[in-house]
């Protein structure tokens, strides 16, 4: 059985705690010097901006960059006719001065649209599908050579299960067609980029992930310039390691690139929807903690042995400490699904994320 190497005897991940970040010294190797392909993080870049020990940690451990939320429509375009890349820009100077790839997340959601797109979509359907070619040809055109790939379409498929996502203004407007749509005009705009889809719990819904892959399998048959699938990847604790791997495995053997994209491990439930939280467990212990440093150990492992080298575009962890991440605003529970914890103290999680990617 190929897949067996994975699963080995749990060990217990300790550090030597690490040093403050205050005290200008990291005690813990880096993540993107230790690993074979690029390491990313999340971030929101006001905040960034102005925090030094977030800054030490983040330029030490990471060389890939994807914006929270700067680079998504409702940021770079809140009212009509109105383009605003300051914040990109200055993305773009702090990537380059220390060397690190930005990642453009994202084109098209239904998520990120801001309201007056969708009313004036209603109104005027074909509006939507030229707005989205001057929108793709400006803001891709604007960083071509620059923004190294990018999420096209992010979460263009139902929630659960198979099919389209229809609560989009995108499908209702345009029908499915959009998305290949966005994946050639990018491409103009670009032809160097990266171009992935993306979406949510693809690595365990197999309904989902059926759908996803004769999609994308239909665009590599038809010429439609897809060059990745991003996979979320925000996992729980009791998410089989055997069904993450068939699913990775097949992806793999699309030969398109690989981009574990918004990786995060929680213990609790949720129900994927804002507010959708399910608390089972209130307080994170030592066994927790070792128990999700092996999960990290794991995914990492997969990750390495079941993509090419040469599809491997990459992990990146939606947040990488308990202070900032999304989980506990967003699905209103208190949960730790990170390498560092609220102190911006190394986790446990930290080491076997590193010993998965040595
Ligand atoms: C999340 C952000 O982290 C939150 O701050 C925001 O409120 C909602 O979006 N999938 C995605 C990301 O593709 O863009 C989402 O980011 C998390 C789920």
């Amino acid at each position: 059985m190929k897949l067996r190497y994975i699963f080995i005897t749990p060990f217990l991940f300790f550090g030597c705690g690490g040093l403050p970040p205050e005290d200008g010294f990291i005690d813990v190797d880096s993540l993107h010097t230790i690993s074979n392909f690029p390491i990313g993080a999340a971030l929101r870049f006001l905040p960034f901006r102005n925090d030094p020990a977030l800054q030490r940690l983040q330029k030490h451990h990471f060389d890939s960059y994807t914006a929270g939320n700067d680079m998504k429509m409702y940021s770079i375009m809140p009212e009509e006719g109105v383009y605003d890349f300051s914040l990109i820009d200055a993305i773009l100077a702090y990537t380059q001065e220390n060397d690190q790839r930005l990642f453009g997340h994202n084109l098209i959601w239904h998520s990120s649209t801001p309201n007056w797109v969708k009313k004036k979509a209603q109104k005027d359907p074909e509006w939507l599908s030229d707005f989205m070619k001057r929108y793709i040809y400006t803001y891709v055109g604007r960083y071509r050579g620059a923004v190294h790939g990018w999420d096209v379409v992010n979460e263009g498929l139902r929630t659960k299960g198979g099919g389209y996502r229809e609560d989009s203004i995108w499908y209702e407007v345009l029908g499915s067609r959009y998305i290949e749509q966005a994946f050639h005009y990018a491409h103009e705009a670009d032809p160097e980029a990266v171009l992935f889809y993306n979406d949510f719990n693809t690595e365990r819904d197999l309904e989902k992930f059926n759908f996803m892959i004769d999609m994308v399998e239909d665009f590599i048959k038809r010429g439609v310039p897809i060059s990745g699938i991003g996979f979320q990847m925000h996992i729980r604790m009791d998410i089989p390691n055997e069904v993450i791997a068939s699913t990775l495995q097949r992806a793999a053997d699309t030969g398109l690139q690989i981009h574990l994209s918004e990786v995060d491990i929680i213990f609790n439930h949720h129900d994927d929807t804002r507010g959708g939280g399910v608390q089972k467990l209130k307080t994170l212990t030592p066994k927790m903690e070792q128990a999700q440093a092996q999960k990290y150990y794991e995914l990492a492992l997969m990750y390495q042995n079941l993509i090419p080298a040469d599809q491997q575009y990459g992990i990146t962890l939606w947040g990488f400490n308990d202070r900032d991440t999304w989980i506990r605003p967003f699905f209103g529970i208190q949960d730790w699904p990170t390498i560092y914890d609220e102190r911006l103290q190394p986790k446990p999680a930290l080491y076997g994320f590193l010993k998965g990617l040595r």
